[in-house]
């Protein structure tokens, strides 16, 4: 189950993403925004990164205008790391080296083509531990302390 988030810079976007997920049979909760009127990102990250962190989710998708806004706040909130991502190469390495749980993109930057890949790269990654574990715990020990 994926929890999903968007402000009115990547609304549109997340419509296509949750589109995609449904053809792909991948359960998700939509966070809102529920239109283009505008709203404040943080509102929306601090949702999904709490539900996230809790581990009610297995991970979450955050879209504003330019996915950078979403990521800053989402990393604010105790035990996420979020990766804003235009490419299909960051996303599958982030799962694979940095184990984030929150992945973030730019409706104003990126196309619902490119999107929905990098949502594939992400998804269908997996964290392979060993040598990037020891790094992982090791941003996670600066947020501890
Ligand atoms: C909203 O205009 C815009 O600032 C927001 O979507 C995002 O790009 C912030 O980082």
């Amino acid at each position: 189950m994926i929890a999903i988030g968007a402000d009115h810079g990547g609304f549109e976007l997340k419509e296509a993403v949750k589109k995609h997920l449904e053809e792909r049979k991948i359960e998700y909760k939509d966070f809102g925004t529920y239109s283009g009127e505008a709203v404040d990102y943080p509102v929306i990250a601090k949702s999904v990164g709490e539900a996230v962190a809790k581990g009610e989710f297995e991970c979450g998708i955050l879209v504003c205008g330019t996915g950078i806004g979403m990521s800053i706040a989402a990393n604010k909130v105790k035990g996420i790391r979020a990766a804003c991502c235009s490419d299909t190469f960051s996303a599958r390495f982030t799962k694979m080296h940095n184990n984030t749980n929150i992945l973030c993109f730019g409706g104003r930057v990126i196309g619902a083509g490119l999107a929905i890949d990098v949502v594939d790269a992400y998804l269908d990654a997996s964290f392979e531990g060993g040598r990037h574990e020891k790094r992982v715990n090791m941003i996670m020990e600066i947020e501890n302390n």
